[in-house]
């Protein structure tokens, strides 16, 4: 697989196999993953990966306790602004409408946008996980970091022929995690990830991008 063909492959999962991923398929994207940059190659990622037994208790505990309607963990950093100006906002209402009537779910309809939601929590069916954790002493530079280690990430796992699916959700749950991985003091909960073989039968909207010329400026010939 080249890498446009990842670029162009990879898209958030959420319908997973429950095939298992071998633990040596893991190793070795983590291994190559460790080859993204980062500014003074001070390599700010601090990745747990978890299968099995414990990721099942996880997905259970976590699970229930949404379901139970549980506040969230206090938050260790903000996902979003709180007021989303344009075109920002427009555009998390545009994948909203994509995702929700992918899955025939209508704009009004709480219950079953709660239950597709919760589906987070189950980390959408997939048989592995890994969780990223960055120090709360550093700077916005090495989330960028963490970023581009992540992406570099979900981009070998296409070429073993697995997806993902990165999740903040997590973070809103990060105590259970912490329950069962006991991460040293001081780190953040960046986010989870699903991984696994993905579920064709389960319905998705390819989301789509905004028109380069919104994003990129060229200048020179
Ligand atoms: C840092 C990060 C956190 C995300 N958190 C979630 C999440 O909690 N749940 C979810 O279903 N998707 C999550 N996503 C997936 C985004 O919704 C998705 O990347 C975006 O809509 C673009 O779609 P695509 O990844 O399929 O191309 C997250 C993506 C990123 C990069």
């Amino acid at each position: 697989m080249d890498v446009y063909e990842a670029v162009t492959s990879r898209r958030s999962v959420r319908g997973f196999k429950d095939k298992p991923v071998a633990m040596e398929i893991l190793e070795r994207v983590l291994a190559a993953a460790a080859w993204s940059p980062s500014g003074s190659n001070i390599q700010p990622w601090n990745t747990y990966v978890m299968t099995g037994a414990p990721l099942a208790e996880l997905k259970t505990s976590a699970v229930e306790r949404v379901a139970h309607g549980d506040a969230w963990d206090k938050r260790q950093y903000e996902m979003y602004p709180s007021v989303l100006k344009p075109p920002y906002g427009e555009r998390r209402s545009a994948f909203g409408k994509e995702r929700y009537s992918a899955l025939g779910i209508a704009r009004e309809d709480w219950e079953a946008r709660q239950r597709a939601a919760i589906a987070n929590w189950n980390c959408f069916g997939a048989p592995a996980a890994l969780f990223c954790y960055i120090d709360r002493d550093l700077g916005l530079p090495q989330w960028a970091d963490v970023g581009m280690y992540l992406q570099t990430v979900m981009l070998l796992l296409r070429a073993e022929g697995l997806h993902s699916c990165p999740q903040m959700a997590w973070s809103q749950v990060r105590e259970t995690v912490a329950e069962v991985l006991s991460p040293p003091d001081g780190l953040i909960l960046f986010c989870g990830m699903s991984i696994g073989y993905e579920d064709p039968a389960v319905s998705y909207a390819r989301t789509g991008r905004a028109p380069l010329a919104e994003t990129v400026t060229f200048i020179g010939e």
